[in-house]
């Protein structure tokens, strides 16, 4: 799926945001390799430290799924005045999954497009030794 049809389905995703509190609505479409795509959108809560972010709901959502195969993942941030990269939670957990294979895109409208991959957005990565080789994952 090509970045912008995957970015429109981010920003379809972004309408049905959950944020009162800071009304920065978030929405995020991850594809997995056969095309599936899981939507994510940021779920805030009055008890603010509870927010989940749209990247990581996406993430749950397709887990729980069955998938983890991800192919690229686009970021929705259409209350910004510029490109919203992912925070930093959600680099460590999108890295959890892929590294430069696993494309990220992310933008505040479809022409401010910002492309990368979730080894540029968390290098350095530690603790993937953590997962034996041969080890279901
Ligand atoms: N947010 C996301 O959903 N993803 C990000 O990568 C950045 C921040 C949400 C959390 C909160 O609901 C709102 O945006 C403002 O931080």
């Amino acid at each position: 799926m090509d970045d912008s049809k995957l970015y429109a389905l981010a920003q379809e995703a972004a309408l049905s945001a959950y944020a009162p509190y800071s009304k920065f609505r978030v929405g995020a479409a991850l594809v997995c390799s056969d095309g599936t795509v899981f939507k994510g959108v940021n779920v805030e809560n009055r008890s603010f430290g509870l927010t989940v972010c749209a990247e990581r709901n996406a993430v749950a959502a397709a887990l729980a799924a069955g998938r983890k195969d991800f192919a690229a993942i686009a970021v929705a941030t259409p209350d910004a005045a510029y490109p919203v990269s992912p925070c930093g939670a959600c680099r460590q957990v999108l890295s959890e999954f892929g590294g430069s294979d696993f494309r990220v895109i992310f933008g505040n409208a479809p022409d401010s497009l910002v492309r990368t991959d979730a080894e540029r957005l968390f290098p350095h990565d530690a603790l993937h030794e953590l997962k034996e080789p041969g080890a279901a994952d």
